[in-house]
């Protein structure tokens, strides 16, 4: 018999990880009975987030004592001998979970030699997984999807993300151009979602000026396998740093690359 294709079972397993860890937040949600503190200004942190994480760590590290882990809210743990690293977002939207409102997920991402080889992102509340394996599709609940045909900014939508990092000038005049070109803007507050979104073909693209290595890595495989165009996040030091993010459906990539003019993102 042959042998398991190694990355296949990293497939696998994120996917039945991504649901038991959306179990547990959704549950947590639906009690609404944790803790709510803030990281910085408008950063909330939930003991639900540290809790799913744990759950993540300890199943991925169970099944793949060699890899390496950076998730968003635990030290991470580089692999040992350069191999393959998880890249996890335990709950993306916590400013929504905090707040009650339904629109949150958990990403998970994996990374070798410096390609995203998986991608899964499961929306607790909605039951959606989507998951995608490099060269292998992108999928929702088991069915292919594939980025929107738009190819003009005007009629489409676009999400327009948002955090503290990047200041507040730079958000109003990323808003300004998407708004300016003709297309809707919007903000959900899942980035990890919003993108994911774009892979699905419900949104014509994702825009931010800095985003997180595991709040898009996941959705960035997503959109590439489905078709899209995805900026270059993982260049320079995108993976421990983080990196500014364009993803859209393949009609509008020189429409919104040269509308938004995100400095170090060039056609
Ligand atoms: C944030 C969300 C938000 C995005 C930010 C992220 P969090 O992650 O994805 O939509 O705009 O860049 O930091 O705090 O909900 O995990
Ligand atoms: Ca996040
Ligand atoms: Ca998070």
């Amino acid at each position: 018999m042959r042998d398991a294709d190694p990355m296949q079972l990293r497939w696998l397993a994120a996917q039945a990880v991504a649901r038991e860890a959306g179990a547990l937040a959704r549950r947590r949600f639906s009690d609404a009975s944790f803790e709510v503190g803030f990281k910085g200004p408008h950063d909330y942190l939930t003991e639900v987030d540290g809790e799913t994480e744990e759950l993540i760590a300890a199943r991925l590290h169970a099944a793949f004592p060699r890899d390496g882990f950076i998730g968003e809210e635990t030290a991470g743990r580089p692999a040992p001998d350069g191999g393959a690293v998880w890249v996890v977002d335990p709950i993306d939207g916590t400013a929504n979970f905090a707040r009650g409102i339904p629109h949150f997920c958990v990403s998970i991402a994996c990374v070798l030699e410096g390609a995203i080889e998986v991608g899964v992102i499961y929306d607790p509340v909605c039951d959606e997984l989507f998951a995608a394996r490099r060269g292998g599709g992108a999928f929702l609940n088991g069915a292919p999807i594939k980025t929107s045909d738009a190819t003009s900014l005007a009629n489409s939508s676009v999400e327009v993300g948002w955090n503290l990092r990047a200041g507040a000038s730079k958000y109003i005049d990323l808003l300004r151009r998407v708004a300016l070109w003709g297309a809707s803007p919007f903000r959900t507050g899942s980035g990890a979602l919003g993108v994911a979104y774009v892979a699905a073909g419900r949104r014509d693209g994702y825009v931010e000026h800095h985003i997180n290595a595991w709040d898009c890595l996941a959705a960035i495989l997503l959109v590439k396998e489905a078709g899209g165009y995805v900026s270059d996040f993982l260049a320079g030091e995108g993976l421990t740093k983080g990196n500014p993010l364009i993803a859209c459906a393949p009609g509008l990539k020189e429409a919104l690359v040269s509308a938004v003019e995100i400095p170090g993102i060039v056609l």
